[in-house]
């Protein structure tokens, strides 16, 4: 007989090193793990206002310092689909489900959407947050409902789409952190829609695959076999994907950029008026790209990417991407943030 899995677990002075994609040394006072999300008002009831930082897979956060107390880890992973209609189906994926493994779940069903986000690390909960993206498509066109436990007024909210405010790596939940503690999500997923293969790469991609009238599931193949080829596994050197996001200036200093430098790659923004520029080619020109300093440095492969060659800490890799936005600053005049929420300490 197997022993019922509890519905939440406290644990005091836990390694944080296997909860961050940078493999950085890091503790957290108490770490909270909740399996059943509907316990989680009660779990939270025994910490009292503490402060609370919520993981996923630690994909996208860059740990500086310890942070200040409970950490959360949502371990629910069912999937469920709730509706079934023509042409698309309303599928409910609890917070701890890993993305990928939702998309290949998603393709298998025969649903349609996320095969451009194939392969994108992390889990289903924190993909609202910065609304993941890759490929020319990002995950908020498909999300139907952010379910989230409210930590500032104590209740349960169902956030529609509108209410989430998704833009290129941002939401409202950036904007508010850690007061909605997301739980699951719905997504709505159309059986047939047209493949999105615009992107540099994808068709040359399916091409070299041998492959003329592509289904959703080679996308994804595609997609894969770019990404392998492109980014550094984190398991094998640590690292949190692009480490700045690409800057979004308005046209007329875009306009300015490309007459000193041609090369720069352009490519559209949320809006007319703007365009989003490559952070890692400029990187990249200033020098940067496989550099390193002691163990920290950007990859080899991709100039986007900070990387942990081993025994770098929270610090020295925050230390070594300040000085890669300072270069990127005095060549191009541009400045350029990260993406990974850093924790103890600031910008
Ligand atoms: P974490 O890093 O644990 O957390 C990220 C943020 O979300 C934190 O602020 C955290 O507090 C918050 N959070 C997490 N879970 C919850 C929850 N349930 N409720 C409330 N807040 C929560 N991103 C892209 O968009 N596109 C890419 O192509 C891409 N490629 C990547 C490639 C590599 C090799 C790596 C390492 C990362 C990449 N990323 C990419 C970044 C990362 O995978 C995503 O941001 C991912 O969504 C982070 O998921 P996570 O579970 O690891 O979140
Ligand atoms: N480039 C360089 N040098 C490099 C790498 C790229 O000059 O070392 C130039 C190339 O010219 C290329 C351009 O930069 O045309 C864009 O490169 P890429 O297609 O790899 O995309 P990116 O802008 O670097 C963004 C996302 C990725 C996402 C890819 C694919 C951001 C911050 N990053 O990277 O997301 O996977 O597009 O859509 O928007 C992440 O967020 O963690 C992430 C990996």
């Amino acid at each position: 007989m197997t022993a019922a899995v509890p519905a939440w677990s406290l644990a005091e002075n836990a390694s944080l090193r296997h909860l961050n994609t940078f493999h950085v040394p890091a503790h957290a006072k108490r770490l909270l793990h909740v399996n059943d999300a509907a316990a989680l008002p009660e779990a939270l009831a025994t910490i009292g206002d503490a402060d609370l930082l919520v993981l996923g897979s630690g994909s996208n956060v860059l740990l500086a310092a310890d942070p200040d107390d409970v950490v959360l880890v949502f371990d629910n992973r069912e999937i469920t689909a709730l509706e079934h209609r023509a042409d698309h189906t309303i599928v409910r994926v609890g917070a701890g489900v890993i993305w990928h493994e939702l998309v290949m779940w998603s393709l298998t069903e025969g649903l349609s959407g996320l095969e451009n986000l194939a392969l994108i690390p992390g889990t289903v909960g924190a993909a609202p947050i910065q609304n993941i993206g890759a490929y020319g498509v990002q995950v908020g066109e498909f999300i139907q409902t952010v379910e989230a436990w409210d930590r500032q007024d104590n209740v349960w909210v169902r956030l529609d789409q509108e209410a989430c405010r998704f833009a290129y790596r941002d939401s409202v939940f950036k904007h508010e952190l850690d007061r909605y503690l997301i739980t699951a999500v719905e997504f709505r997923l159309p059986l047939l829609h047209a493949l999105r293969l615009e992107y540099a790469g994808i068709g040359e991609e399916l091409q070299a695959m041998g492959i003329e009238q592509p289904v959703a599931a080679d996308v994804a193949n595609a997609v894969i076999a770019i990404r392998r080829r492109k980014l550094p596994d984190p398991d094998v050197l640590g690292n949190a994907g692009s480490f700045f996001k690409n800057p979004i200036l308005p046209i007329e200093q875009v306009d300015v950029l490309l007459q000193h430098y041609p090369a720069l790659p352009v490519f559209p923004a949320d809006d007319e008026r703007h365009r989003k520029v490559s952070a890692a080619w400029m990187i990249e020109a200033a020098g940067f790209k496989g550099q390193r300093d002691g163990d920290a440095g950007v990859s080899p492969n991709h100039a986007l990417v900070l990387v942990n060659h081993g025994n770098a800490t929270g610090a020295d890799l925050l230390a070594f991407a300040r000085r890669v936005s300072a270069a990127v600053l005095e060549k191009f005049g541009v400045p350029i943030e990260p993406e990974p929420r850093l924790i103890g300490a600031r910008w």
